[in-house]
Formats: structure tokens, C-alpha cells, sequence
């Protein structure tokens, strides 16, 4: 059936990494093998520089040219692509957090010096939640790094994650001569110097003395020495155990040099999952069922004030989405029509007809969608899986202008609808704390505020070291928790019990001392 083949087709995911570990750089050459860019540097210009981390305004517009990157398609072997751009800068952690629960597997990219970053392993602690696949990259093998078995290690140990190397480096560095291809027992040599990338010599195995005519005899002893190790070590591979998110196959290469591309790629659209069921808080809802159904994972809004419009990310999770077709917004109870969806693929947007489930489609919004919010044919579902994270950084906000109090509700309500931090009222003094994951946002909270609302925020400070939901069945200890911490307590914008620690010992204390609240660190619980 074509519409059940055009779902299979679909491989929807998304590359993380610390930052500057190459994802950028691997994102250009998957665009560029695909034939959907022509030339290098054009994801790069849409990246967030560094030099202007301090620079908000101009980190705002640079995401406002990255909207067209937000989702990149294209078509590979009889595949069709999604891959889902997030923003590298770790102050918008929390959007690249919602882009993963829109995607059916990730490729997660690590620089071979630097080994498990911290992003690296939050991101990837995400997907753990979600039971993600994942395939790991190991970048930059042009330079010196770990130890290939050390680094496996440390990702298995700090990843929670079993490995199975697929290919395997020969050197790395200055003596890095190309990698082995563990599967199709292949040959793939590295020359900085040559543009094109030769092809692939196979083996009959291993053994064979001719790999020593290509790398030398010791570099093929120690290869041979290393293969014998993996394999004895290393499980086969298993693709159930790979999609179940159990084993993670791990490839080795050169993003810069497009090295090592081709076999992760190749591989990719062998293995990697197409559309996956998706849970709702009523049921499990199947891609190939025939009504449309999707979800809102991100909001984008303008920084041009003349243009208050936002483009609302759906993920398609299930039939076909149509054009000017009248679909139900289940928390608003309305029907909506779309007259000008779109979709992207790089460097162009343009307006779709029709998708499919693995898709992404942006729609515009005048104000009416939330993150999280759901869309179908007219069934009564809610789709999960979109947690908001524990905020790390806090503060009051607080109305600097008293004739533009509506203007700031207003403002307050809709950025937090966007995503953009997360709003809570403490139950003691009824005051209202903003809590974000990074400190850019409270710049890009009262920049935004003012131009696109009219209002005026002041800021003071609060000390906290995290909010966490909390919830309990022993209604007793509950009870005596929010008498004793009655002025520590804040409810969220669906007014869920949070507590405001001020400090890791009292969070600590807190468990210790109400063995029977469960404290959150995600929304969804
Ligand atoms: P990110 O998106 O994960 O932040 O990383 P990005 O691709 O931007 O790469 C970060 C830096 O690492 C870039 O250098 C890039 O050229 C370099 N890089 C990426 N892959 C490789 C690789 O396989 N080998 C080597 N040697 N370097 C690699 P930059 O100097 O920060 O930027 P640029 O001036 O080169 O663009």
C-alpha cells in the first residue's frame, strides 16, 4: 500500500553532542551525500557562534535564520530523512530536550580526545528515558585521542549503554590510516590530502595479507590483535537489541574529512527504526493508522515585533496530514483548518500538501498551540512524553510598569506556553519565580517582554538550587512535608506541587526525611 510504503520510507531523528565535538560539521556531510545542499558551510552559517554567547540578541537572530534548518530532509536510497536540527548552545538544552521526544533514533557524535562531555551524556540521559536508539560516532580520528577500548568503556559506563563497534580505527592521528569495516570486512584507507574519498577494499577476512600491502605489517598486527579483541569481547550485532535501545553500534571517522560518513550513513538507513508507535495517555497510536494525529514539540517565535507569528513544529505521528483540511486541537476543543503548512528541507521552505507520520510540519500560530499540545481527526487523545526538566537557575520577576500589569501576564504566559522557561508561584508569598535551564533565557525573557508585549519585568534574585515535583501516597507524610516546608513550596503553570530547594543538602534531607514522597526531576512522572 503506497500510504503504509511512504511511512516506511521515513527515518525521523536527530544528531546530538557536546558542543564543537562535530555535529555541525557531520549534519553538512549526511546533507551533502544526500544531494540536498550542494556546498559545504551551509548548515555552518546557521550555526550559534561562540563569540556571541554573551550576545543574546544576536544568538535570537541566528535562530530565527535556523528555523529553515530546524528539520532537514532529504531523500537516500529509497529513504526519505528527517533530520532534526538542535541548537547546540547548552542555554537552549531544553529545546534540543523537546526535539528528542519528535525523533525515532539519534546519532550521538563524540570527540575521540575529549571523550563523554557533559552534554553529551545529558542529551544521551534523555534518550535513555525514551529508549531511543542510538548510534554513537567517535570524530575527529585526524587527531590523537583515547584509546579506542577506553573510550568504548567510558561510553558503556557513562552512557548506560552496551557498545558494539561496527568499524574500527587504524591509528588515529598523525598515523590514523582509515578504518576496518567489522561487518563487511572492508578496507577504507584515509588520505587527508585526496578530495575524494577512495573506495572500500574488501577481505575475505581478516587474515588476509593483503591488508598489510595497504597499512604496513604492524599497523595490520595490531588491527588484527584489536579485532580479535572486539570481537571476542564485544556481543555481535543484534539489531532487535540496537532498536530496543539496548546496544548502541559505534562507528569511527573524520567528520571534517567526510570520513567514515558513508558507513554511518549506509548503516543508518539499514537499521535505524522508521516511525515507531507513540504513546497518548489513552493509547498506544500506530503510524500506519489512517487518521492523522500529531503533536506540538516546538514553538518559534519571531523576534520581529510587526510579525507576532510563530511556526508550531508537529510531529506527525500517525496518517496522513492534508492541507486546508479541518483538524481537532484537543485542549482548545476547536476545530482549525491549515491553509499554508510547511516543511523543510534544507536551505528551502516550501508548502506542503500532504505528510506522513515521521514527518515534520511547521504551522502558523497566532497563539494558539502550547508545547505538548495535541492534534487529530477529532478523537480525544493526549500524547506524552514531553517533559519539562528541573530548572537549575531562578529568579522573581516582577512587574516594572504598574499600568502594563495585563501586557506582562500576557507576555509571561505565552513565552512560557513557547517553552522558553518554566513559571512557578510560590504557595508562601504568592510571588512568581521564573526558572530556566540557562541564563540566557532571562535576557531573552525581558528583551522579549518589551518589544513584543510592551511590558516592563524586574528581576531579583533568589537563591535556589533546583525545583523538583514532588508526590506521595502516604497522605500523613505528605501533609507534615507541606506544613514543614509550607514556605518552600510553589505550584507550576498546572499547578503540580514543586518544591524549591534551596540547597543539594536540603533536597537530601528532604528524601531522607519523607522516605515516602517521590521528588521529580521531570515533569512527567
Ligand atoms: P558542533 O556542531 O558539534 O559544535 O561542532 P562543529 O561541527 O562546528 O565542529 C567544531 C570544530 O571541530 C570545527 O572547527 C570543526 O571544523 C572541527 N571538526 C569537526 N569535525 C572534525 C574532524 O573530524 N576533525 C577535525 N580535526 N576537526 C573537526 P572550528 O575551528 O571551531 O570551526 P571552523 O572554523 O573549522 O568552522
Amino acid at each position: 500500500m503506497a500510504f503504509e510504503k511512504e511511512i516506511k520510507q521515513r527515518r525521523t531523528f536527530a544528531i546530538i553532542s557536546h558542543p564543537d565535538a562535530g555535529k555541525t560539521t557531520l549534519t553538512e556531510k549526511l546533507l551533502l551525500f544526500g544531494g540536498a545542499i550542494h556546498t559545504a558551510g551551509a548548515v555552518k552559517s546557521n550555526k550559534i557562534k561562540k563569540t556571541a554567547t554573551s550576545d543574546f540578541m544576536e544568538i535570537e537572530k541566528q535562530r530565527g535564520i535556523s528555523v529553515a534548518t530546524s528539520v532537514m530532509g532529504f531523500d537516500y536510497k529509497q529513504r526519505k530523512i528527517n533530520i532534526l536540527d538542535t541548537p547546540g548552545h547548552k542555554d537552549f538544552a531544553e529545546d534540543t530536550y523537546r526535539t528528542l521526544t519528535a525523533v525515532d533514533s539519534v546519532i550521538v557524535v563524540i570527540d575521540v580526545a575529549k571523550g563523554i562531555e557533559e552534554q553529551t551524556k545529558k542529551l544521551t540521559e534523555v534518550c535513555r528515558m525514551r529508549n531511543t536508539p542510538i548510534i554513537v560516532f567517535i570524530n575527529k580520528m585526524d587527531r590523537d585521542g583515547k584509546d579506542p577500548f577506553e573510550l568504548l568503556d567510558e561510553i558503556e559506563e557513562m552512557l548506560s549503554i552496551k557498545v558494539r563497534p561496527l568499524t574500527w580505527p587504524i591509528g588515529m592521528g598523525y598515523n590514523f590510516q582509515g578504518i576496518y569495516n567489522l561487518f563487511f570486512k572492508s578496507l577504507r584507507l584515509f588520505n587527508p590530502e585526496h578530495e575524494k574519498i577512495p573506495p572500500a577494499i574488501s577481505f575475505s577476512n581478516i587474515l588476509d595479507t593483503e591488508i598489510d600491502s595497504h597499512i604496513g605489517e604492524t599497523a595490520a598486527a595490531t588491527l588484527r590483535e584489536e579485532v580479535e579483541l572486539v570481537e571476542a569481547v564485544y556481543p555481535e550485532f543484534d539489531i532487535d537489541l540496537y532498536r530496543n535501545a539496548e546496544i548502541a553500534p559505534v562507528f569511527f571517522g573524520s567528520a571534517l574529512y567526510n570520513f567514515g560518513v558513508q558507513e554511518i550513513l549506509d548503516t543508518f538507513i539499514e537499521i535505524a527504526p522508521s516511525p515507531s508507535p507513540s504513546k497518548t495517555l489513552e493509547r498506544t497510536v500506530s503510524p500506519y493508522e489512517e487518521k492523522f494525529s500529531g503533536f506540538v514539540f516546538k514553538i518559534h517565535a519571531n523576534m520581529d515585533p510587526n510579525h507576532r507569528d510563530r511556526i508550531a513544529f508537529v510531529k506527525i505521528c500517525s496518517g496522513r496530514f492534508e492541507r486546508n483540511k479541518n483538524y481537532y486541537h484537543v485542549r482548545l476543543k476547536k476545530q482549525m483548518k491549515f491553509s499554508n503548512p510547511t516543511s523543510f528541507i534544507a536551505e528551502k521552505k516550501e508548502i506542503v500538501e500532504y505528510a506522513y507520520a515521521g514527518d515534520i510540519i511547521g504551522l502558523y500560530d497566532s497563539g494558539n498551540f502550547k508545547i505538548g499540545d495535541t492534534l487529530t481527526e477529532g478523537e480525544q487523545m493526549h500524547y506524552t512524553g514531553i517533559p519539562s526538566f528541573s530548572p537549575e537557575m531562578f529568579r522573581y520577576i516582577e512587574n516594572g510598569d504598574p499600568m502594563k500589569f495585563k501586557q506582562l501576564n500576557k507576555g509571561i504566559d505565552q513565552l512560557m506556553d513557547e517553552g522558553v522557561a518554566q513559571l512557578f508561584t510560590n504557595e508562601f508569598n504568592g510571588r512568581k519565580i521564573i526558572g530556566t535551564v540557562g541564563a540566557l533565557q532571562f535576557e531573552v525573557i525581558e528583551y522579549r517582554l518589551k518589544h513584543e508585549y510592551g511590558a516592563t519585568c524586574k528581576y531579583e534574585p533568589i537563591h535556589l538550587y533546583k525545583a523538583c515535583w514532588f508526590a506521595s501516597k502516604n497522605k500523613a507524610q505528605l501533609d507534615d512535608f507541606k506544613k514543614r516546608k509550607y514556605q518552600d513550596l510553589a505550584k507550576d503553570k498546572q499547578k503540580r506541587d514543586v518544591f524549591l530547594a534551596e540547597s543539594a543538602f536540603a533536597l537530601e534531607m528532604a528524601q531522607q526525611n519523607f522516605p515516602d514522597i517521590q521528588f521529580y526531576f521531570t515533569s512527567e512522572f
